[in-house]
């Protein structure tokens, strides 16, 4: 069958000390990584952070300027592209036009000499497995935009190639069809187990469908971790900006201990579980989720909680959540996200209102 089985202690990828430089500039600096068989491994970052670049040099569609990649325990630093057994998806759908879908699939596997019979039982096994079977017989101009990428996911998979890398393969689909392709992509990763690398510059993408997030930033790692990790524990202040919506604002720590005690712009003190050390007179950013922020009728702030008074700006209803923005007197933006509750009376922007938020909820990030 198709399954490649991710019980493997070899990782599937294995880079070490990886860099491209273009003349005198650096788009991929000194890169560490390791993908273990089986994950599904995302790149997530924005445009020219060295996501398209780190993925050609897996793939062999460039030289790298140093270090070396070893994918299932194999050097393939000097290896051509097809000497390397990875399957690539792009952006736009490099489908043959001649050829029927039928064709375009069995095409990689003609290459590779395998027999009639075994094309056509393999080509028919992944159609299914796509749940395109019907269309076997189309060109690809007869296909939607949606159908033509499963078709170039389904000519990847059936040559059974140890990776898959894929470079925003849904960038070209409307926010539907993303999503489906999203739940789809995951499907066909579990039900074969093929090690996967993704590439997207979209926050949401990368939360929804990956094991692990690869953030980068400028030609380097900025962040490597589950996509909990990435949302709840950011270690750096584009990490938290980078996923989820975030409020900032600048602090600085003016009582050590637990939870440190944190003096923002205006004056207002608050209290934070510190993550790393940080000593009296450290600045940085105080890290609030929409989330975790309340609308509150208090007056005084309950044991472990935070309060700030400010005035309400304005209000976003997207059906069954709300964002609340809030300006702070020290004049930063709070952002609250709630469920909408219909039957509360709509407070008016101008409103002053107290928001509170729990010590442990606040990250408090130094870089
Ligand atoms: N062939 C090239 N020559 C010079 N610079 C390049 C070349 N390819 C990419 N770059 C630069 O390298 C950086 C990273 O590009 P890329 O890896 O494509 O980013 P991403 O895929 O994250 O958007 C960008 O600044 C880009 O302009
Ligand atoms: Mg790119």
């Amino acid at each position: 069958m198709l399954n490649k089985g991710s019980s493997s202690l070899i990782p599937m990828v294995q880079i070490s000390g990886l860099a491209k430089d273009y003349s005198n500039f650096t788009a991929l600096k000194e890169t560490e990584l390791t993908v273990p068989a089986g994950e599904f491994l995302t790149l997530l970052g924005p445009s020219g952070s060295g996501k398209t670049t780190l993925l050609n040099l897996i793939a062999g569609m460039a030289p790298p300027s140093r270090g070396k990649i070893v994918i299932n325990g194999r050097d393939v630093t000097n290896l051509p592209p097809e000497k390397r057994d990875i399957g690539m998806v792009f952006q736009n759908y490099t489908l043959m036009p001649h050829m029927t879908v039928f064709e375009n699939i069995a095409f990689p596997l003609q290459i590779r000499k395998v027999p009639r019979a075994e094309i056509k039982r393999r080509v028919t096994e992944v159609l299914e497995l796509i749940r395109l079977p019907h269309v076997a017989g189309r060109k690809p101009k007869e296909l939607s935009g949606g159908q033509q990428q499963r078709i170039s996911i389904a000519r990847c998979i059936v040559y059974k190639p140890d990776l898959i890398l894929m470079d925003e393969p849904l960038g070209a689909l409307d926010k539907k069809l993303r999503e489906q392709m999203q739940l789809e992509i995951r499907r066909i990763h579990s039900e074969l187990g093929i090690t996967m690398l993704y590439v997207t510059h979209d926050q949401e993408e990368a939360l929804n469908m990956s094991d692990r997030i690869m953030l980068m930033n400028g030609g380097a790692v900025e962040q490597l971790g589950t996509p909990n990790e990435l949302y709840f524990q950011p270690r750096t202040q584009f990490s938290a900006d980078f996923i989820g919506a975030s409020t900032l604002l600048d602090a600085t720590v003016v009582e050590a201990g637990e939870p440190a005690v944190l003096k923002l712009k205006d004056g207002h003190r608050c209290r934070a579980t510190l993550h790393e050390a940080a000593p009296v007179g450290t600045a940085g950013k105080l890290l609030l989720r929409p989330e975790v922020v309340r609308l509150s009728k208090q007056t005084a702030a309950e044991p472990g909680y935070n309060m700030a008074q400010g005035r309400l700006e304005s209000t976003l209803v997207t059906g069954g959540t709300s964002k609340h923005f809030i300006t702070l007197d020290n004049s930063a933006t709070v952002i609250v996200q709630e469920l909408t509750n219909q039957e509360a009376e709509r407070i008016q922007p101008g409103t002053p209102v107290t928001v509170t938020w729990p010590e442990t909820a606040a990250r408090f990030l130094t870089k």
